[in-house]
């Protein structure tokens, strides 16, 4: 058994611990049924992650320009926190021999994971860190399977507010058994109690440190049945790439679980491809619209120095990322008219009224028409309607709206 005491002091935040460490793959935090911290990740996380942008070539100096760059390009104002390391950033040789903990690559950190979360939160950030809950992390690095307590505490020391948490080199004995019954409950299958044992962990340093919790199994095991109980989003498939056919996927995937989504619990579509690759300046539009629609975190995953004035008015959208991170409506936009794949048509509630997102998914512009009637929560017939891009009332409009929409291209309305 394991036995966690945490006493946090006011100057410094110590965890210590009485444990016996296992260097096994086998359970080291029995699943407690406790479930993801609710003092954080309400909202969609919103912030950057290092992956897309430099994959392993990572390093402090990297980290440290992002988090200037998210202050200094206004990002923080418009609501982006987290600054999150992915894979690479530990030590490849392995865990420390005395205390069995995961080290960081001093090299690539010289003043370890602790010293770039100072950093990053003396700026007023929020910062994230990645592990695997495997025996090692998609590219080789020690993972976190039968270590969660000792790297949640470890964690939790060195000032971590996030956990990405991966699905590479999973042992044989953890594989899934599913019977194909079809009353087989997820929850209970052996990919979410790997899960399960770090939101264990992370809730035995909670009152320490509250981790966000960004589970990261690429869809498998129906994570959205069970996803919401362990934490606060999920992804929902194999990683993301700047091209119109991914964005397009992933929103059709997406639709077919969006009941899943709410208040702490969302659909992860994979990190932003905005300044990647050769998307156009309308599917860069989508990109951004889509995922603030149906309530995924947006983290952007490029170098933001190079990011042009018109992609950052796009990712600075006032409403759109008000939209995405409305603290009393939980749900995401849905399809309110099929036909097509992905569906055009979307309507969602905020505290403002009813919103309405229309995809033009063909190869030249289009005019569509938003027919109130057919608005999912509408009652108005004759209906004010509002531009999310713009903030500009565009007038009284009886029965529908119509409107060109541009190939590729999102438009977003507020319609009351
Ligand atoms: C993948 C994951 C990516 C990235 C990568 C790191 O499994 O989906 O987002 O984290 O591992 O190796």
């Amino acid at each position: 058994t394991t036995k966690v005491t945490t006493t946090t002091s006011s100057t410094t935040t110590k965890v210590s611990t009485t444990s016996t460490s296992s260097t096994s793959t086998s359970a080291a935090a029995q699943p407690s049924g406790a479930g993801p911290s609710r003092v954080v990740g309400k909202t969609p996380a919103l912030g950057w992650n290092s992956w897309n942008a430099y994959q392993g070539n990572i390093n402090d100096a990297k980290i440290r320009a992002a988090a200037d760059s998210i202050v200094s390009l206004g990002l923080k104002t418009s609501g982006y926190t987290y600054v999150n390391i992915d894979d690479c950033w530990s030590d490849i040789s392995g865990r420390d021999n005395a205390t069995n903990r995961i080290k960081p690559d001093t090299n690539k950190f010289p003043s370890g994971i602790k010293g770039v979360a100072d950093y990053v939160h003396s700026l007023g950030l929020l910062v994230g860190i990645y592990s695997d809950a495997g025996t090692t992390t998609c590219a080789g690095y020690p993972g976190s399977l039968g270590h969660e307590t000792t790297d949640a505490q470890t964690w939790a020391e060195w000032g971590v507010d996030y956990l990405k948490y991966d699905n590479c080199n999973v042992p044989g004995n953890w594989s899934d058994t599913y019977n194909g019954g079809a009353d087989y409950d997820w929850y209970n299958s052996n990919s979410a109690l790997r899960y399960r044992q770090m939101t264990t962990a992370l809730a035995s340093v909670a009152s320490v440190r509250p981790i966000q919790y960004g589970i990261c199994n690429w869809g498998n095991a129906n994570v959205w049945t069970w996803g919401a109980r362990v934490g606060h989003s999920w992804r929902m498939s194999g990683d993301s790439s700047a091209t119109w056919s991914y964005i397009t996927s992933i929103i059709t995937q997406n639709t077919y679980y969006l009941d899943y989504v709410g208040m702490s619990s969302c659909n992860d579509m994979d990190m932003m491809e905005i300044g990647n690759g050769a998307l156009t300046l309308n599917e860069q539009r989508t990109h951004f619209a889509m995922w603030a629609a149906l309530k995924s975190p947006i983290l952007l995953g490029t170098d933001l120095s190079k990011l042009n004035s018109t992609q950052l008015a796009i990712l600075k959208n006032t409403e759109l990322l008000a939209f995405s991170q409305d603290t009393t409506i939980g749900t995401p936009a849905k399809p309110y008219k099929t036909g097509t794949t992905p569906p055009e048509y979307y309507a969602g509630k905020s505290v403002k009224g009813t919103h309405v997102f229309v995809m033009n998914i063909g190869s030249a512009a289009a005019s569509k028409v938003v027919t109130f009637s057919e608005v999912t929560g509408l009652t108005c017939t004759s209906c004010k309607v509002h531009d999310m891009w713009t903030g500009k009332d565009l007038g009284t409009f009886t029965t529908s709206y119509t409107v060109t929409v541009d190939t590729h291209d999102t438009i977003a309305l507020l319609i009351t």
